[in-house]
């Protein structure tokens, strides 16, 4: 998850960016819309994205050393990269150290530095969402008690357990190998020949690759046809600290959601599910804290190849319940395509054992997002409002240890992927 803000203060403060930056006052905006960018500790030039971000109270908190550190994270990453701060605002050129101070400031952004615009609708479907769902609870209930709360302890216990999971580090790298090696045992266990698991990685330049997952549909009859357009279900792999180079367990950021998607997977596959309507793809995204990179890649890859999608579901953070709410699941309303959130309330409905609430999180809260840029239609689940979410994340005390943090919970977000799994990716074969 892009963090909503570092605090309600700095949050206020930076309402908008773009708009509060006088960029065509300074002559490098002129040249090009650069901003000149100084620590304060250098230079506090009323021009620069700090002074804008009005990060002076967030610096202050800073230890020397860490100040130190932050500095030389930003002078060590000068590569040019075209960030957006909102839907209708012009993009902005920072480096990429400097999209740290974005954090830092609570500034939800998307990387667009690659982005090719063209590729807009090359994937979009218009096949409507049915009105009705195919299969009981009581059908998917076997796949569901093969859910493993255990097992979800396990990996996530050692998920959370690297150092960090930021992109650009070693440790990054390690924890994306650990988990393409818990999915390949996974598959491994498959033991129906008519299961087509295809496992790759999506190499992306910063060394932590995104994990793709497909399991090849087939017609159940020889009448029966089948559509080329996927379902895709995804959350992020990556973590973060406000400050990038600390410690970031990352437990329900979105460590919670990899699992639970993980748990899914493991499920389907014991089940023997292959699906009878169209393609399933499951994704563990690269790089969501760094701005959307990796999810950008992957749909600019597939609208590119002309990939079909019919509907993306994101899952990012679904383990918080916060003490004294109620359990529910969140459904998010903005910047998604209205009729599969429709859809995905239904199946919550009708599978899991507690309710939705709708909610909003905002420009670019997550890789879904990327997915809306192609065209494509997208949905976002998260584990409550987003005002109850955890306030944790991005922060050392996002651990699996943490106050109401439920591994029930995100067992609830198995469920519903499961059953989105297989409601739209076509159950025919698993119930022949
Ligand atoms: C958040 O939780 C509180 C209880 O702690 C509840 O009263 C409130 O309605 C919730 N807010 C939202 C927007 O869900």
């Amino acid at each position: 998850m892009v963090r909503f803000a570092f605090a309600a203060a700095v949050a206020a403060a930076v309402a908008s960016v773009s708009t509060a930056l006088p960029l065509a006052d300074t002559p490098a905006a002129a040249a090009g819309g650069q901003l000149a960018f100084s620590l304060p500790s250098s230079d506090s030039s009323a021009s620069s994205l700090v002074a804008h971000l009005d990060l002076a109270d967030s610096f202050a908190t800073l230890k020397p050393c860490q100040r130190k550190k932050l500095e030389q994270w930003v002078a060590g990453l000068p590569e040019q990269r075209l960030v957006k701060l909102g839907e209708d605002e012009a993009p902005i050129w920072i480096t990429e150290g400097e999209k740290a101070l974005l954090t830092m400031a609570g500034r939800r952004f998307v990387d667009v530095t690659d982005e090719d615009e063209q590729l807009t609708v090359a994937v979009a479907e218009s096949e409507p969402f049915p009105n009705k769902l195919t299969y009981k609870k009581a059908d998917l209930q076997p796949l569901f008690d093969h859910v493993s709360l255990g097992k979800m302890r396990k990996f996530l216990t050692l998920f959370s357990g690297f150092r960090t999971r930021h992109y650009r580090s070693d440790t990054g790298k390690q924890s994306q190998h650990f988990l393409l090696g818990q999915i390949k045992q996974i598959a491994a266990k498959s033991k129906n020949p008519d299961q087509k698991i295809k496992i790759r990685e999506f190499k992306h330049s910063w060394g932590q690759n995104s994990i793709i997952v497909e399991i090849a549909p087939k017609a159940a009859s020889a009448e029966a046809t089948v559509s080329d357009a996927m379902f895709i279900v995804s959350a992020h792999q990556d973590s973060t600290n406000l400050l990038p180079f600390l410690a970031a367990p990352g437990a329900d950021d979105d460590g919670s959601g990899s699992t639970s998607l993980l748990a899914a997977f493991a499920s389907l596959v014991h089940s023997g599910f292959v699906p009878s309507a169209r393609p399933v793809t499951l994704a563990w995204w690269s790089a969501e804290e760094g701005g959307l990179l990796g999810s950008k890649e992957v749909a600019q890859d597939y609208a590119k190849r002309g990939v079909k999608i019919h509907a993306m579901q994101q899952i990012d953070m679904s383990a918080y319940v916060k003490p004294g709410t109620e359990e529910a699941i969140g459904v998010i309303e903005d910047f998604v395509d209205p009729e599969l959130t429709q859809y995905i309330k239904r199946v919550v409905e009708n599978y899991a054992d507690i309710p939705w609430v709708a909610t909003k999180c905002g420009y670019a809260c997550s890789d879904h997002a990327s997915f809306s840029a192609i065209g494509a239609r997208s949905s976002f689940t998260i584990e409550s409002t987003f005002e109850n979410s955890s306030k944790d994340i991005h922060s050392t005390r996002d651990t699996i240890n943490a106050e109401g943090f439920s591994f029930d919970h995100m067992k609830e977000f198995s469920k519903v992927a499961i059953a989105m799994a297989v409601e739209l990716g076509g159950g025919e074969n698993l119930f022949a």
